[in-house]
């Protein structure tokens, strides 16, 4: 096995360790539209430098992006408010839930980082304009560039029905966005809290996922469009954020495991990236307690250690 060649045999022989694990846990049901999801639903897409890909599983399945759109709302709002954006969250894993609030008071409302829910809403806060839909439309647009596509109405669709069940029961969130607004770390509370559910909505597969994902291991360039689309500093840091607080709690033993810089999402999706290298998109709703795909956490741990993948490796 060379280590530049995403031989079939490896990709399937992940997928049955992916499906294998997926039996361990079950989908997201605190928003209970992702609770539909099949569980046995497992899919691995590889995309290399060259935009060529390596897919195994059901890598057509549709799914939200939830918390893995949290790095590209970064990376967008870090090409404007760069300086501005870190007075309002800080750059430490937190160590704690996704969704925890515990740390706010204790830190005067500034979230320990972008990546757990509290940090991503003050990011959405400063997406873009103030009209929740039309940051979200802006922000298609920068998904697109990012993956080298022109912007079309299918381009990232929002699942609607994803959507509405989030607004109809994320309490937490908005719990999360008027604290902050207590501190003025959040302007909008409202138009934060809708822009983010919309965020979290929008749509890709697998396939289309680790295409998007390249834009972060080329260093913001985009491999596919040919053109700069975050800048290099500003995607350095958005990759480092991923390899300390990108998968909350459990960052510790995916660094141990896999050691790639990564995002999930409770709709079952794992963005990894090796840098300079591939973007690693997994897809599995089933998920373990720390509420990761475990199917993506057993795949990237396979490919990881076949393939020396780890940005530890000594
Ligand atoms: O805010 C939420 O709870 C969801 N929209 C996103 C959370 C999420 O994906 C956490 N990641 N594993």
């Amino acid at each position: 096995m060379t280590p530049d060649r995403f031989e079939e045999a490896l990709l399937e022989e992940a997928l049955a360790a992916g499906r294998l694990a997926a039996r361990g846990g079950q989908p997201a049901d605190y928003i209970p539209e992702l609770a539909n999801a099949n569980p046995a639903d497992v899919g691995i897409a590889v995309c290399d430098m060259e935009g060529e890909l390596h897919t195994a599983g059901e890598t057509s399945v549709a799914f939200t992006l939830q918390s893995v759109s949290k790095v590209f709302a970064l990376a967008c709002v870090l090409r404007t408010h760069d300086d501005e954006l870190w007075r309002y969250v800080s750059t430490e894993p937190s160590g704690d839930a996704f969704h925890s609030i515990v740390r706010l008071e204790e830190e005067r409302g500034r979230p320990r980082n972008p990546l757990i829910n509290a940090g991503a809403i003050v990011v959405s806060d400063r997406l873009f304009g103030a009209d929740p839909q039309d940051r979200i439309q802006q922000f298609r647009r920068f998904l697109c560039a990012a993956s080298g596509l022109s912007m079309s109405v299918d381009s990232f669709p929002m699942d609607e029905r994803v959507y509405e069940s989030e607004c109809r029961t994320g309490f937490r969130n908005r719990a999360l966005a008027a604290y902050m607004r207590h501190f003025d770390v959040v302007s909008d509370p409202d138009s934060a809290i809708d822009t983010y559910f919309r965020q979290c909505s929008l749509t890709v597969d697998s396939a289309q996922l680790a295409r998007l994902g390249l834009v972060l291991a080329a260093g913001g360039d985009s491999p596919l469009g040919g053109q700069r689309v975050i800048p290099k500093t500003s995607c350095t840091k958005v990759v480092a954020l991923m390899a300390m607080c990108g998968l909350y709690d459990e960052v510790g033993r995916f660094a141990v495991d896999v050691g790639l810089p990564a995002k999930s999402g409770v709709s079952g999706a794992i963005l990894a990236v090796v840098p300079g290298r591939y973007s690693i998109a997994c897809y599995g709703p089933s998920l373990g307690e720390r509420g990761n795909s475990l199917a993506g956490l057993a795949m990237l741990k396979v490919l990881s250690e076949r393939l020396s993948l780890s940005v530890f490796n000594v």
